[in-house]
């Protein structure tokens, strides 16, 4: 076999995945688990012209922004990337890479809201499985690599508990489904109930927002900066049970997601990916004759590529966009004209990842 690629490196800045970046040789590489200032050798996983992705091999010189890790797995999970910093540094690397993201827009100052607690807080962990090399773990999406984690510290207690069980003794094998050889299991605590789902989709059994402390906080946020006078005609896209429009003083909502049953009179089914999105909404809204005052979205990581289309047409008076992927945002916002950023938020959702919440307002210009 091919030996891989060794290459000295040396971080100067860090990326919006976490990762460190180095530009001491010919190609720029991205190295987790790296902070600004160490210096070391990697091995190249993959590359590409000009760019290169590779694993940490040993230090030479330390960043003094290191600390040592409290979870055990951290030096080879893929889910963790800032337990080498502390959490004050990981906030800063997360605003740093909120408003890079959005250096073309003219987004306001970020408030930065940080979790009371970096451990124990994920109500769901999804782990990938293996029946061929009898592994259980998390997946590296570069290597495919799966990586045991019976010590996971970030999920709540109830869901370590289940993790540490399944580990015992292997006992996943015995409740792993025959087939298909390779699939996953989410251990998802809700409504104060632990639900283990083989192979079934993302947040079985309905969403909720992983960490419950710091969901509270996000609809302080919405209902402090966001809450009309007067009641408003709301429409709330990806709006699962109401969680967040809950909070709002509104006089009409409709909330549209995909479900399986409506939570209730103000609820619509609708696949909002779908080509006729917005026409069977606009249609819907006229059937209850509302004429939407407020928009409030909160889509999956992919964002929604046509929300612009969405305002032109529906021309709200603001705009709450509450986002878990900062990327897809700042895509979705890019061209928008005729609106002005009032408020950007930063809510850390998911502390020791890369991963955060934002949540900006807008306001329709006069
Ligand atoms: C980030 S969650 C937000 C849910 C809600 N705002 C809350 O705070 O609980 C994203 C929501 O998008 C919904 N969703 C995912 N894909 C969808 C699609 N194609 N069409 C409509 N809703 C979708 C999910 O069901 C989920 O409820």
């Amino acid at each position: 076999m091919r030996q891989k690629r060794t290459i000295p490196f040396e971080i100067s800045s860090m990326d919006s995945l976490g990762q460190g970046v180095s530009k001491i040789t010919d190609k720029v590489t991205f190295i987790p688990k790296t902070a600004v200032g160490d210096k070391g050798e990697a091995t190249i996983l993959s590359e590409k012209k000009g760019v290169a992705f590779a694993r940490l091999n040993h230090l030479t010189q330390s960043s003094d922004q290191r600390i040592i890790p409290e979870c055990v797995h951290f030096g080879t999970c893929p889910s963790c990337h800032y337990l080498h910093v502390d959490y004050a540094q990981e906030l800063s690397f997360k605003k740093e890479s909120f408003q890079k993201l959005f250096r073309k827009l003219p987004l306001p100052e970020v408030e930065v809201i940080g979790a009371e607690r970096r451990f124990s807080y994920r109500n769901r962990i999804q782990l990938h499985y293996s029946l061929k090399s009898k592994l259980l773990g998390m997946k590296d999406p570069q290597t495919f690599l799966l990586t045991p984690i019976p010590h996971c510290l970030i999920a709540v207690p109830e869901v370590l508990n289940e993790v540490k069980r399944l580990y015992e003794n292997d006992q996943w094998l015995k409740e792993a489904p025959i087939a298909p050889m390779e699939g996953h299991v989410e251990i998802y605590w809700t409504n104060n109930q632990l639900k283990v789902s083989w192979n079934k989709g993302y947040a079985e059994g309905g969403f909720t927002q992983v960490f419950e402390e710091m969901n509270q906080k996000l609809k302080i946020l919405l209902q402090k900066n966001w809450n009309p006078e007067q009641p408003t005609v709301l429409l709330d896209l990806f709006g699962g049970n109401g969680n967040l429009s809950d909070t709002i003083n509104y006089s009409k909502r409709l909330c549209v997601d995909m479900y399986h049953q409506l939570p209730g009179d103000d609820f619509l089914s609708q696949d909002l990916y779908e080509d006729r999105a917005l026409k069977n909404v606009l249609n819907e809204l006229k059937i209850r004759n509302m004429k939407v005052e407020s928009l409030l979205l909160d889509p999956p990581r992919s964002g929604l590529k046509n929300l612009i289309e969405w305002i032109e047409v529906l021309k709200p008076h603001t705009v709450a966009y509450v986002s878990c992927d900062p990327h897809t945002m700042a895509r979705d916002l890019q061209n928008l004209q005729g609106y002005s950023f009032k408020k950007a938020f930063l809510i850390d959702f998911f502390p020791s990842t890369f991963h955060f919440e934002s949540f900006i307002i807008l306001e329709r210009n006069s």
